[in-house]
């Protein structure tokens, strides 16, 4: 069993990057591999939309054509079991670079017969300003996501600073649902 975890927050020491941190005390405590991918470290340009009915490679070749880090980065999720998406909420969505990446992924691979990931499980946390308005959409959208990957939401968390510290148990128990392949809901 390995788990992917994917954010997309600049700041180092926010709340995205805290919620990553539960995720990988829990895996690591059950010797589970894990590797954490931040999108915002990464050369991932917006689609094209390239061809001529907004379709490109995309569609039949499941590859973007576009020389920046998106290929490989793909090709790297791929190799695991399980993915942990953690975005920021901007403008009652997920953060632009996940948007960016995710957005291409989903051309890539909502035809690809062979896509690694095909019902394997997600966890979904969005991290919101004091409010938490916006969460319910974020983690709508990356719902939608995840049909469009074909893979199946383990837990969908909404966290803002006023609930964190109530609901760092539930990121974790999200986390071992992951790991053990059950669903939450
Ligand atoms: C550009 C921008 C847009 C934001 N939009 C929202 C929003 O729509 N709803 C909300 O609750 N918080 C919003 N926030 C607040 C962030 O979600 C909040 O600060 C969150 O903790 C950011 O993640 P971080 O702690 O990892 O930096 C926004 C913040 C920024 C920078």
């Amino acid at each position: 069993m390995r788990v992917v975890l994917v954010s997309s927050s600049p700041n180092e020491i926010g709340l995205t990057n805290s919620c990553v941190q539960i995720c990988m005390e829990t895996l690591k405590k059950a010797n589970i591999q894990t590797e954490w991918i931040v999108l915002n470290h990464y050369d991932i340009k917006k689609c094209e939309a390239c061809g001529k009915r907004g379709w490109g490679m995309c569609l039949e070749e499941h590859q973007c054509r576009m020389d920046d880090d998106f290929n490989r980065l793909k090709d790297k999720i791929g190799e695991f079991d399980a993915m942990i998406v953690v975005s920021p909420v901007y403008f009652y969505e997920m953060s632009e670079s996940a948007k960016t990446f995710f957005d291409r992924l989903k051309r890539c691979e909502s035809f690809d017969e062979n896509w690694k990931l095909k019902g394997k499980k997600m966890l979904c946390i969005a991290c919101a300003g004091g409010s938490g308005d916006g969460t319910k959409n974020t983690l709508n959208s990356m719902k939608i996501l995840t049909k469009f990957l074909h893979m199946e939401v383990v837990k969908q968390v909404g966290v803002t600073r006023m609930n964190f510290e109530t609901i760092k148990t539930e990121i974790a128990e999200g986390t071992k649902k992951l790991m053990l392949g059950e669903n939450y809901e």
